[in-house]
């Protein structure tokens, strides 16, 4: 099993384990001053510069200040993109650093990891089901069975990094069922 099925599999045992968030730093949402680093890859666990990202999208996790990475759920998985500052709507500039957007990779469908994204149309697309969101206007739903729009992270760079600048936008995947 590799880091990523690990994480999914983690993920989806947090989403059956309602209440059990946040216990433990790696477990906890993005804070406030934690900087965004390379989720998968060569470069994971370093610090994303704004120069890495471009037209692809960067999977990136939160990591705290004494360098707790919170790596510890998919719902603290994210989206990190470049897109057209002035294309955003009004909503989706307040939550961007300029052209980057953090949008969180937990699909409010049931849970999946969203992990497709089409460029040309600035859509990230959850393979379980074939929800679209529109990433220009607030991660909005194009195409369901998702219903809700993908959660926005505030964030803002500086110092050659990208920061987490304020709570998610809304609830992080989907509704609880009870
Ligand atoms: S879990 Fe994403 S569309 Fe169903």
């Amino acid at each position: 099993m590799n880091r990523r099925e690990i994480i999914t599999v983690a993920g989806g045992l947090a989403l059956g384990a309602r209440g059990a968030h946040g216990a433990s730093p790696e477990r906890m949402k993005p804070q406030i001053g934690d900087v965004l680093v390379h989720a998968f890859g060569d470069r994971v666990g370093s610090a994303i510069s704004p120069a890495d990202v471009k037209d692809d999208r960067i999977f990136a996790f939160a990591m705290a200040s004494d360098g707790v990475i919170r790596d510890g759920s998919l719902h603290n998985q994210l989206s990190l993109l470049r897109v057209d500052e002035m294309a955003m709507s009004e909503k989706t500039r307040r939550y961007a650093a300029g052209p980057f957007l953090a949008v969180s990779a937990a699909c409010t469908h049931t849970g999946c990891e969203v992990s497709g994204w089409q460029p040309d149309t600035h859509e990230l697309i959850c393979p379980c089901h074939g929800s679209r969101f529109a990433v220009l206007d607030a991660a909005r739903v194009v195409l369901g069975p998702a219903t809700k729009p993908l959660a926005l992270l505030p964030i803002e760079q500086g110092d050659g990094v990208i920061r987490v600048a304020g709570k998610f936008s809304r609830r992080v995947g989907p509704e609880p069922t009870y």
